[in-house]
């Protein structure tokens, strides 16, 4: 049986693949931020796990706003990254894991989420770059097998925070009913609070930021209270992409400890957040 041995949640700022590029890794923009990763890098190298589930998403790379599904789940043997116009280097393609893929699209189907299955699915940098994080590219090519999960956080309607939860949750039960013996992680990227663009641009709330982290580690379910309106008001429009957190603490199931927080202020106009949770 599959078991998921953790969640992990990051920002997903196209500027850290320009850092990256570059090697800023220790200019002191960058260091506060590229830090937090060292002992989760150094957890995931204890719990070994061979596939990550990466809840993201996408930006008009693989979706535009002609064709937008609140859900969809990606089925193919790789997957590839494209420009997308950040200037920012594209990443050599991420292994996928069919099988797995089209389970957990059999189980939420099953489950009453309408899934968009993707054999063919280009990856944006909301995919990319947390992955690039945790399993440096230098290092060699990503060693987890991918499931990506695209949450549509771009074009409204978006789906609310209860049912980012419940797909979490539905996540968590497909992952546990494949007979494969996978490790598995569950990802969730993006946020937190940031707003590029309106009158707002720049705007983030930091004591938000820290009650809505703090929450997935004993109250999980604070954040399903807000309306998706109300969620833009308090974090930005952008900043509404905190549902995929949501949706990977929702994976969990039962109780969490951390293995690592960071928080930092700012990365290009957001407010950079890394949590990296274990079950209890
Ligand atoms: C920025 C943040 C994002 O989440 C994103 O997808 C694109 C850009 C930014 O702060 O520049
Ligand atoms: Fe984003």
């Amino acid at each position: 049986m599959a078991r998921i041995v953790g969640g992990i949640a990051t920002s997903h700022v196209p500027a850290i693949g320009r850092a990256i590029a570059k090697n800023l890794q220790q200019e002191p923009y960058w260091k506060p931020w590229f830090d937090g990763f060292q002992p989760v890098r150094r957890w995931l190298a204890e719990v070994r796990p061979d596939v990550a589930v990466v809840l993201y998403n996408d930006h008009g790379l693989n979706f535009f706003l002609d064709k937008m599904p609140t859900f969809a789940v990606g089925a193919a043997a790789e997957y590839r990254n494209a420009d997308e116009g950040w200037g920012i280097p594209t990443l050599p393609p991420f292994a996928g894991h069919p099988a797995l893929s089209w389970h957990l699209i059999e189980q939420l189907v099953g489950d009453a989420f309408d899934i968009t299955s993707c054999q063919e699915m280009l990856v944006d940098h909301a995919f990319t770059l947390p992955l690039a994080l945790l399993w440096p590219t230098a290092e060699g090519p990503c060693p987890v097998k991918t499931v990506p999960v695209c949450i549509n956080t771009v074009q409204f309607p978006l789906p609310s925070a209860r049912r980012c939860w419940d797909l979490g949750q539905a996540i968590g039960r497909a992952v546990q009913a494949w007979p494969g013996d996978e490790r598995v992680v569950v990802l969730g990227t993006g946020g937190l609070s940031h707003q590029l663009d309106g009158p707002r641009a720049g705007f983030m709330n930091p004591a938000f930021d820290r009650q809505f982290m703090a929450s997935l580690i004993d109250d999980p379910t604070w954040a399903t209270q807000y309306t998706v309106p109300q969620l833009v008001e308090l974090a930005g429009t952008q900043g509404v992409e905190l549902l995929m957190w949501l949706a990977m603490r929702g994976a969990l199931h039962g109780g969490v400890r951390q293995v690592h927080a960071n928080y930092h202020i700012p990365i290009s106009n957001t407010a950079a957040g890394l949590l990296a949770l274990a079950p209890a």
